[in-house]
């Protein structure tokens, strides 16, 4: 009897709590194009606040979020390059793009030496042709692709992609630098590395040959 009693009670505590649903029906929101009291001119939609960019509305900054300009690629930074940018673009550049391209950026990543040049090769960004290229040409490719590389503007934000383009310059400026531009002291000891007969360069560091593929069930 009493555990009968009990179950009814707690049957109608339950129907009375589901019948009076206040939670979610009655928000202190303003709905738009209604009256609100917040506001002196009682508008419960508001005009843009000057100076800010909405939600959706495109990104105005040509330059920085494109990589052009007039339809040109452009030849400056349109961000002040620190140290701290290009050693964010060398943790960025090691994390996306090393694999392929090389920890130097010769095209000799990982990826590359296992056999993913044989559509096309990886590039390389100590051809002539890409050290001259403006710095501009570097941010769009991360951006949207190029040839065979996918785009990765959905997976490195704009202000990372001008760092990894920093530090394409870092790494070209390590492999190719006129010697009258290093500081004295500097070229005198790379002017007194050995080298081969004949050789006018550093020699280029050794690439690990690839492995011959585990025999099938090979015990690792
Ligand atoms: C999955 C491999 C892969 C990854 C990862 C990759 N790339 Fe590439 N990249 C390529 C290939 C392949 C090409 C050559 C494409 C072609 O010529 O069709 C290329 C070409 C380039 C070029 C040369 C474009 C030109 O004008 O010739 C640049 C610059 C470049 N990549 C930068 C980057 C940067 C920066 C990253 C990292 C944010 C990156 N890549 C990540 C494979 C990759």
């Amino acid at each position: 009897m009493r555990s009968r009693a009990l179950w009814l009670a707690s049957l109608a505590a339950l129907f009375a709590g589901l019948g009076c649903h206040q939670d979610m029906w009655l928000q202190p929101k303003a709905l738009s194009q209604t009256k609100t009291p917040v506001f002196a001119n009682a508008a419960a939609s508001r005009a843009s606040v000057r100076g800010t960019v909405e939600f959706g509305k495109p990104m105005t900054d040509e330059a920085y979020y494109t990589g052009r300009v007039n339809g040109v690629p452009v030849s400056e930074f349109p961000i002040p390059v620190t140290e701290e940018l290009l050693r964010r673009g060398k943790e960025r550049f090691m994390v996306n793009c090393s694999h392929c391209h090389g920890a130097i950026g010769n095209g000799k990543g990982m990826i590359a030496q296992r056999g993913f040049t044989l559509a096309r090769p990886v590039g390389n960004y100590h051809s002539e042709r890409l050290r001259n290229m403006p710095i501009g040409h570097f941010f769009e490719v991360i951006t949207n692709g190029y040839g065979t590389m996918y785009p990765m503007k959905s997976r490195i934000k704009p202000a990372d992609r001008w760092a990894i383009a920093a530090y394409i310059r870092v790494l070209q400026r390590s492999q190719y630098t006129p010697i009258q531009q290093i500081p004295q002291e500097e070229a005198a000891r790379l002017e007194a590395l050995p080298r081969e007969p004949g050789q006018d360069a550093p020699p280029e560091p050794k690439i690990m040959q690839p492995k011959p593929a585990m025999p099938a069930g090979a015990n690792l």
